[in-house]
């Protein structure tokens, strides 16, 4: 499915969408609407944190009676726009979203769909039975890189899927921040388990792959092995600008990372989506005081694994594996897939591809290749976001050329398979998924 940016909603009036969770995924796909007004248009926020919903309201320039700190308020008022955006985070999804349908809303929600396989299909039901549309963030099924390797898939170039690898590094900086200090760190406080919160995606690009084809068994292994306390180096402190005499050697000093070399602002500094500004010596007060992400990253309440990986047997025979791991120099997401007529290889940061055929009757070499270049933009997701947001509008508004990829009924698959890979993880044991069990 191509979406043509011209065109999209060019020829009705814009959709119009109210803004459940103001925070930074939010106010991301939102600001399609800044960029494409006769698209798109913001009339409404809920928001319980005050600063950001004004600073929402200030943006859009919403009235005060569209801006509601409470969901119920909001779901309670006759229908006021055509769609919700919900980026509230992962344990908050299915509980924000059910009032949501029931109030005659269609709804872009963010990954994953919910924190437990029970809640995300309990949600999947109610949806289907309004028939409600609900859009998931899986953007990088919007990505350029994938998109064009899907269509030489589904066009049949490299034959019958046989295999599919696939593989997350997180960089080491990354994982400190959201899945080591930050808000992504803890299964039994946050909801999410790291495959869930980090991995859907690759989950469901799987399913994409293999699209029409279910895994029925899958198996798992993880553990904390990196970032935890008895890994700390000889002499490190508990809080990086406090009292810690190694600070300066440590690739996850909070003072090279956040202040230094200023990455992760949003997640990092209290205000920053809202607009505050810290000067240098309030982030170093901040480090040294109650921040979170001052902490030592031997030194946290992380309960996640920080390496997994998850295998997958098919219904027609075919397999696959997904590897995560935390803490790698480089952030990448790799695939290998090998089909009966050829394979596909390549790295989504690097923007191109290889498709490889075999063939003997070369002068030199046993297999011929192509390389597919594709954009990758600044944008996060290898382009996605934005085109999803594009897409949403289509499916909101009714159009037949809308794609719809990552509705709700197709998320399922790759949702069922994590949640599902992780008590593999847990018990030990290979789980089996019997989808008449499951889907409607
Ligand atoms: N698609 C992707 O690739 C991708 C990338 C990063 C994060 N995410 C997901 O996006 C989601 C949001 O992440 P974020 O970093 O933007 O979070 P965030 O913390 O910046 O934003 C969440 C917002 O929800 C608000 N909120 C809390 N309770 C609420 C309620 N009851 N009703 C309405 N709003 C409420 C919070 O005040 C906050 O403003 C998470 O689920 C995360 O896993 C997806």
């Amino acid at each position: 499915m191509n979406v043509n940016p011209d065109t999209a909603g060019a020829s009705r009036d814009p959709v119009t969408v109210v803004i459940v969770g103001a925070g930074s995924r939010a106010m991301n796909y939102a600001s399609y609407a800044l960029k494409h007004p006769e698209a798109m248009r913001v009339v409404g926020v809920v928001e319980p944190n005050p600063v950001r919903r004004a600073h929402t309201a200030s943006l859009y320039d919403l009235p005060a009676d569209r801006c509601f700190a409470d969901l119920a308020d909001f779901a309670a008022r006759p229908k006021l726009a055509d769609a919700v955006i919900n980026g509230t985070l992962d344990a908050l999804h299915v509980q924000t979203t059910l009032p949501l349908l029931h109030a005659g809303y269609d709804v872009l929600l963010e990954k994953p769909v919910g924190v437990s396989e029970d809640e995300v299909l309990e949600l999947y039901r109610v949806a289907e039975a309004l028939g409600r549309k609900v859009m998931i963030c899986h953007v990088l099924r919007y990505a350029p890189f994938y998109q064009e390797l899907n269509r030489i898939i589904r066009e049949g170039e490299i034959g019958d899927v046989i295999h599919v690898q696939t593989e997350e590094n997180v960089d080491y900086h990354h994982m400190a921040t959201a899945f080591v200090r930050g808000k992504f760190a803890s299964r039994e406080r946050d909801g999410s388990s790291f495959l869930m919160a980090k991995c859907c995606h690759d989950l469901d690009l799987i399913s994409w792959f293999k699209t029409g084809i279910k895994p029925v068994r899958v198996s798992s292994f993880g553990r904390l092995s990196q970032f935890r306390e008895d890994r700390a180096p000889e002499g490190a402190g508990t809080r990086c600008v406090a009292d810690c005499p190694i600070e300066s050697r440590c690739p996850y000093s909070a003072k090279t990372l956040y202040v230094d070399r200023q990455l992760w602002p949003v997640y990092v500094w209290p205000g920053y989506l809202d607009g505050v500004r810290l000067s240098d010596e309030e982030k170093l007060a901040s480090l040294v005081g109650d921040n979170r992400f001052g902490r030592c990253v031997w030194r946290c309440d992380n309960d996640i694994v920080d390496h997994q990986v998850v295998q997958f047997d098919f219904e027609d025979g075919s397999t696959a594996s997904h590897s995560l791991v935390g803490g790698a120099a480089k952030a990448c997401r790799t695939v290998h897939i090998t089909g009966t007529k050829g394979e596909i290889y390549g790295e989504l940061e690097e923007g191109s591809f290889v498709v490889r055929y075999p063939d003997p009757w070369q002068e030199e070499g046993v297999y011929t290749e192509r390389k597919v270049m594709l954009e990758v933009s600044g944008e996060m997701h290898g382009g996605g976001d934005h085109r999803l947001v594009e897409d949403f509008l289509l499916v909101v508004g009714g159009d037949p050329g809308a794609g719809y990829s990552t509705s709700l009924a197709h998320s399922v698959v790759g949702h069922v398979a994590g949640f599902r890979a992780d008590v593999s993880m847990e018990t030990g044991r290979t789980v089996e998924i019997d989808w008449d069990d499951i889907l409607v």
